[in-house]
């Protein structure tokens, strides 16, 4: 007798639902099948649906009432995160996935934790790093480096996403987006507050877990960089913060993780997002001797799929949705801060011009 696959349904169908999420699908098909997928754009929902072999809709309460859907994968923009969350607890599916970020305020943050703790639905979200098999070994071998940890330094350098698209999967043609007109200000202020909450909120659950006194938060300077990028330094308790990412068109792509006490330091060094290229490779070393752990084959999505699929078993505990919500505002309050900062030194040079 053959054991019925556990059904998934995928709210919006752009870059990250075809080059990440189908193609990981595609390798956990004894374990779960695409049952139908949902974009406000037909043409892009119909295409998707012929690629998945899946039912299409452009209705999300449809696809939520579709009883084939047991779990319910979020990748539309980030403001629909939180309603399409709680739509999904409310239907009492098995569990949700959430593309980061789970919501963009804290006012949707607490919405979703009371709606969770109301309907039990397990929530989950798609910081792959945290499932990644060579940082879960670093978690396990670190000892005592998160107390003695003094600085945190977390890079990223990659060229524009599309290049990473492009690479992962054949995918649908990108819509051009066109931008609207803004003041300096304005668009120093959208390029960091975008750049916090969609890049560096990849790794920001990491680096709070080396931030006991996380809620401690100075910032010491923001800049926003060209084309695209930041570098953010931050007091965090006794911790000293750097964030640092820039998109550029240089092939030297490198995504990594830095904790460094005086006597010893751990470096993790990330695949790409997109990228299905096996996991992190993370390395401590205390004095003159190194350990290094990874790459190991499972990539951080696959990983995360595999915890899907044990969460619908029942044979791995739901994550701590006060955990999510903490990295949520901890990664909020970086990003308002440093997006005040850089509003304000844009208006002074605009002023003094
Ligand atoms: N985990 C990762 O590695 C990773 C990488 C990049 C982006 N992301 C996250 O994944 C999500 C999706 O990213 P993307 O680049 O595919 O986004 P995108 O904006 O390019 O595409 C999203 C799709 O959603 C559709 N859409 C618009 N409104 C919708 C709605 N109300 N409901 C459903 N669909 C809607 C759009 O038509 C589009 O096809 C984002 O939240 C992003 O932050 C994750």
């Amino acid at each position: 007798m053959t054991v019925p696959t556990i059904g998934v349904g995928i709210l919006g169908c752009g870059p990250v639902t075809q080059a990440i999420h189908l193609p990981t699908l595609d390798r956990f098909s004894e374990t779960f099948h695409v049952a139908r997928v949902m974009d406000v754009d037909p043409d892009v929902a119909k295409a998707v649906a012929g690629h998945a072999g899946s039912a299409w809709t452009t209705s999300a309460d449809e696809l939520i009432a579709d009883a084939d859907v047991q779990v319910v994968v979020i990748c539309s923009p980030n403001q629909f995160h939180a309603e399409q969350v709680i739509a999904a607890c409310r239907a009492g599916k098995k569990a949700v996935l959430a593309e980061k970020p789970l919501a963009v305020s804290r006012e949707e943050a607490q919405e979703i934790a009371r709606v969770s703790a109301e309907t039990g639905v397990p929530i989950v979200v798609g910081a792959m790093h945290t499932f990644d098999p060579g940082w879960l070994a670093a978690t396990e071998n670190w000892a005592d480096l998160i107390e003695k940890t003094h600085t945190i330094r977390y890079s990223i350098v990659l060229p524009p996403n599309p290049r990473f698209e492009d690479f992962a999967t054949e995918i649908l043609p990108r819509v051009e987006r066109t931008w609207p007109q803004q003041s300096a200000a304005d668009r120093a202020a959208g390029m960091m507050f975008g750049n916090i909450m969609g890049l560096a909120i990849h790794d920001l659950p990491l680096v709070r877990m080396f931030c006991p006194d996380f809620r401690d938060i100075e910032l010491l300077s923001a800049q926003t960089l060209s084309p695209g990028g930041y570098l953010v330094n931050l007091r965090i308790g006794d911790r000293s913060v750097q964030l640092y990412g820039h998109s550029t068109q240089s092939w030297r792509p490198e995504w990594r993780f830095e904790a460094i006490a005086d006597d010893q330091s751990l470096l993790v060094d990330f695949p790409n997002s997109y990228v299905h290229a096996g996991s992190a490779v993370a390395t401590f070393r205390n004095g003159d001797e190194s350990r290094t752990f990874g790459p190991y084959a499972a990539n951080g999505y696959e990983a995360e799929w595999q915890y899907m699929a044990d969460l619908v078993a029942g044979t791995a505990e739901p994550l701590d949705l006060q955990v999510l919500i903490d990295d949520l505002v901890f990664a909020l309050t970086i990003a308002d801060v440093a997006t005040a900062e850089v509003r304000q030194n844009a208006e002074k040079t605009e002023v003094s011009a």
